[in-house]
């Protein structure tokens, strides 16, 4: 069975891994915290980055070091994983899901524009399978209401719009790093912001709080957020391996486009001046309703290769009441969840078999369109 995700961890990982191990620093002290920290700020041409447990408690510690609560509102794509949900209903906000783009599938600026309100306090937006948002149309939305711009970088580490790398792009940038994405520590997270005021808050909150020169005392409400040293170790090996990790991941999307082109399906279509990370291969198989995408990755799975469904639409989930006059998603993110498909995509993937996967694509689809 080849897998949707493979993380590429190697002699680098294991080699910092068991120094860290060694050194007997295990938990949330030692060299490869700072370490990673310091390559994470580098790769994002960022003041700041503080890492945390993994990216849903990045998100969750962005929103708090803003000062988002109770009653504010966050204006948030319909198409992302649900971390980004639910990390807006952790800090009491109302998320405001608005529609996405048809092109790059991240959130369409002008409804997330109409979406704000003057209880709105942010634009959280989320670069969709490694496809850099809007975030010029963003910062001019943001800039005209006074709102902060939060980017969702989990799947879009190593990304650029113009000069600008991943993680400069807005006030406050979050990466993941669980064993699916760009780089991996298992599990782990980060905050990168130029903000000093942003960094020195998410430092406090992910640690419980803690005052900085008084020990035990606690003046805010915090949380244990911290990334372990161990975590950090294998971290600090990929980050120092990610231009191969892109440029792999690169080489896969490429095959998998060359060889699907005119097979009846449509990838995403980054902005000018966007330099994508190619996270996982998504298409939309054009004209498929849900039950077709279905039986195709069925179809996939009989012949041996996994894939995912594109996300389900954020607004859809069972236990999120949005109330009809907070939720304006829309007809974009329908249609892309419904008929979209990810295919294997990982940086160890070899060229026969992204030919196989390919192979089986256009024929599975040939037999889906006769039996309809
Ligand atoms: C867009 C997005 N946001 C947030 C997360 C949450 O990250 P984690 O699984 O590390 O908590 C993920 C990935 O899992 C993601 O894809």
């Amino acid at each position: 069975m080849i897998p949707v995700s493979q993380p590429s961890v190697g002699e680098l990982e294991r080699a910092y891994l068991l120094d860290a191990f060694d050194s007997g620093w295990i938990s949330s002290h030692g060299e490869y915290l700072g370490k990673a920290e310091g390559l994470l700020r580098s790769i994002g041409e960022v003041q700041h980055a503080a890492v945390a447990n993994n990216g849903t408690t990045a998100l969750h510690l962005a929103l708090l070091a803003l000062g988002i609560g109770a009653g504010d509102e966050v204006v948030i794509p319909s198409l992302s994983y649900v971390a980004t949900l639910n990390a807006v209903l952790y800090v009491g906000a109302i998320p405001v899901i608005v529609d996405v783009d048809p092109a790059t599938w991240c959130i369409d600026p002008v409804a997330a524009e109409q979406a704000v309100s003057s209880r709105t306090r942010a634009i959280l937006a989320v670069d969709l399978y490694g496809c850099p948002a809007d975030y010029e149309a963003l910062g001019h939305i943001a800039h005209g209401h006074n709102l902060f711009v939060i980017a969702d970088a989990a799947e879009s580490l190593g990304a650029a719009v113009g000069d600008r790398q991943v993680g400069g792009l807005a006030d406050v940038t979050t990466l993941s790093f669980f064993g699916n994405k760009i780089a991996t520590s298992g599990e782990g997270g980060a905050v990168l912001t130029d903000h000093d005021w942003v960094d020195e808050r998410v430092r406090r909150l992910r640690n419980q709080g803690n005052h900085p020169t008084r020990r035990y005392h606690h003046d805010i409400l915090g949380y244990n957020y911290r990334m372990t040293n161990l975590a950090a170790a294998v971290l600090s090996a990929q980050l120092e391996r990610l231009p191969e990790l892109v440029a792999n991941r690169v080489r896969v999307f490429e095959a998998y486009r060359q060889l699907l082109n005119g097979h009846g399906v449509t990838t995403q279509a980054p902005g000018p001046h966007v330099r994508m990370t190619p996270w996982l291969y998504t298409v939309t198989c054009d004209g498929y309703e849900a039950d077709q995408r279905d039986a195709l990755m069925a179809k996939l799975l009989e012949r041996g290769f996994d894939s995912r469904p594109v996300f389900q639409p954020l607004e859809t989930m069972p236990y999120f009441s949005p109330g009809l006059q907070h939720s304006r998603a829309g007809r974009v993110a329908s249609r892309v969840s419904s008929s979209g498909i990810s295919l294997p995509t990982f940086p160890d993937l070899r060229v026969e078999d992204i030919q196989r996967i390919a192979d089986a694509v256009a024929t599975a689809m040939r037999e889906i369109e006769t039996q309809n």
